[in-house]
């Protein structure tokens, strides 16, 4: 197994901040493993997975992704690690308004310098929404648009995709239909570290899950048999009407 994410007594602590935002944190995951964090608001979540996607830096210790030692990069270095190594899903999908879902997910690929509109359809018919290709976000559901914004953070084939309560804004079936593609995704090959606070979401498709409370990890579990979505096509169940 090859190692891809190495945090080492990670410490961050925000200007104004009286208590770290993490304090001490020692994590280690391999390429391939779906990984989920969870815990309560506040408990340092989000900014373990700025850190790993070099949005940020530690106080103190140190955050190495796929060998680079992402304490290391300057500004320009940090941009240039993420645009080629990390996708990343927000909780709100962030979809710009006036683009349609096939030109927004082209949008990394473009910065990059490369056209790759094979590859953003490929990628809208693995998520099950290659029928919306042409729609503007306004026309989409919640489900639908964080499939967009999934499929946006992999157009660049991302070393490692993060997703910060990628359900968040979603009702059940959407938040769980999202989670089927991030499995079927893991399954061929996708390395994953998710954030949710949904436990029966995160203990059903991820292979492993980690508690983090007040900036510290309190719990690491790695689950027998999470259900996962079959590795060359993703079903969607339930795929909701159109509108
Ligand atoms: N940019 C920031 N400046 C100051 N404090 C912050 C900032 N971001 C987060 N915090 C604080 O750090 C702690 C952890 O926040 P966060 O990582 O966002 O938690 P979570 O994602 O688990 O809800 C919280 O106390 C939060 O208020
Ligand atoms: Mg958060």
């Amino acid at each position: 197994m090859t190692e891809l994410i190495r945090l080492t007594d990670v410490t961050k602590v925000y200007q104004g901040g009286i208590t770290g935002a993490l304090n001490g944190v020692s994590l280690a995951v391999e390429k391939g493993e779906f990984t989920a964090i969870m815990g309560p608001s506040g408990s340092g979540k989000s900014t373990m997975l700025n850190l790993v996607a070099g949005l940020d830096r530690p106080t103190s210790g140190t955050v190495v992704v796929g060998g680079t030692d992402l304490g290391k990069l300057g500004e320009a270095g940090s941009a240039r690690f993420r645009r080629d190594h990390i996708g990343f899903v927000f909780q709100f999908f962030y979809l710009l308004p006036n683009l349609t879902a096939l030109e927004n997910v082209l949008i990394p690929a473009q910065l990059k310098g490369g056209a790759a509109t094979g590859r953003g359809h490929e990628l809208l018919e693995q998520l099950g929404i290659k029928d919306v290709a042409d729609r503007y976000p306004a026309r989409l559901s919640g489900g639908q648009q964080q499939r967009v914004a999934i499929a946006r953070a992999l157009i660049n084939n991302p070393t490692l995709l993060l997703a910060d309560e990628p359900t968040g804004a979603l009702d059940t079936q959407s938040g769980e239909q999202v989670m089927e593609v991030l499995g079927g995704l893991n399954g061929g090959g996708q390395t994953i570290l998710l954030v949710t606070h949904d436990a029966k979401l995160a203990t059903r498709h991820a292979a492993r899950v980690i508690s983090v409370m007040d900036g510290k990890i309190v719990d690491d579990a790695r689950l027998e048999s999470p259900e996962r979505a079959p590795s060359d096509v993703i079903r969607v169940r339930g795929e909701e009407a159109t509108r």
